[in-house]
């Protein structure tokens, strides 16, 4: 971890902040489509899709451009959920920063910088759905300053600030695809609590899932 520093965030940081919460979100567009591909439901429509269409048309042209064009659209389905997602994001606590995370007593924002370059970010404030623990939020590094044990320093920022705040626990929320940041927090000491499908209708159709991850701070003292 030589010439990387974690600190608090500052307003200068925001479009750096953005960029890098928007790329860490948009890596996980190719697992998804995979994930999607994987599912029997899928799998069977596209199959019913090219023998109905190999069976009517006695081409093989038109099943083939049939089934093209349905990838396409999952695959345009899937970058749409993203995208709501991230632009949800970038206009609501990533617009304000300042406001949401560091003019309350109980939430932060840290941002890890090298050589002057913002290259990782976390942030943590009191869980909406269970106030009495600190969610940890916006974790993302730089794809150049990976492997480096940047995120593990920011979970660690994250514990620290927790357990000085007093609450019993982080809690996370990450998708069944970010399998590196699962990782992450199973070598941190993070545990699966509960996994969830996404409210939202194609979610479902996919298979969606979210884990919800939690690190006791009683048992680390
Ligand atoms: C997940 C992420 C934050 C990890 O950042 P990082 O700085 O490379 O992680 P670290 O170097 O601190 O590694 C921490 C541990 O995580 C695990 N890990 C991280 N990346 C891994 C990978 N590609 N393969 C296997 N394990 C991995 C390892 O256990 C590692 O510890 P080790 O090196 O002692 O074995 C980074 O990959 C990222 O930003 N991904 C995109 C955004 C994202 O998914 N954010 C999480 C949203 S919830």
């Amino acid at each position: 971890m030589a010439n990387i520093q974690i600190r608090k965030y500052q307003d200068e940081d925001s479009e750096a902040v953005k960029e890098l919460f928007t790329s860490g979100m948009n890596e996980h567009l190719p697992s998804s489509f995979m994930h999607v591909m994987k599912q029997p439901l899928t799998q069977m429509l596209l199959m019913c899709t090219f023998c109905s269409l190999m069976a009517s048309s006695k081409s093989f042209l038109l099943p083939v451009l049939a089934v093209t064009l349905l990838l396409a659209g999952v695959r345009q389905m899937i970058a749409y959920m993203f995208n709501k997602h991230i632009e949800a994001s970038l206009k609501n606590d990533l617009n304000n920063i300042g406001e949401t995370y560091l003019n309350r007593e109980d939430s932060c924002f840290w941002v890890a910088e090298s050589d002057g370059q913002v290259v990782g970010t976390v942030a943590c404030l009191p869980a909406e759905d269970a106030p009495e623990f600190l969610e940890l939020k916006r974790m993302s590094v730089c794809r150049s300053h990976r492997g480096m044990g940047i995120a593990k320093a920011l979970c660690r920022t994250v514990a620290d600030f927790t357990l000085d705040r007093g609450y019993p626990a982080v809690i996370l929320y990450t998708s069944m695809v970010a399998t590196d940041a699962q990782k992450l927090y199973e070598h941190m000491g993070y545990k699966k609590i509960r996994q969830f499908l996404l409210p939202e209708f194609f979610a479902k159709i996919i298979n969606f899932t979210l884990i919800e991850y939690r690190l006791n701070l009683e048992e680390e003292k």
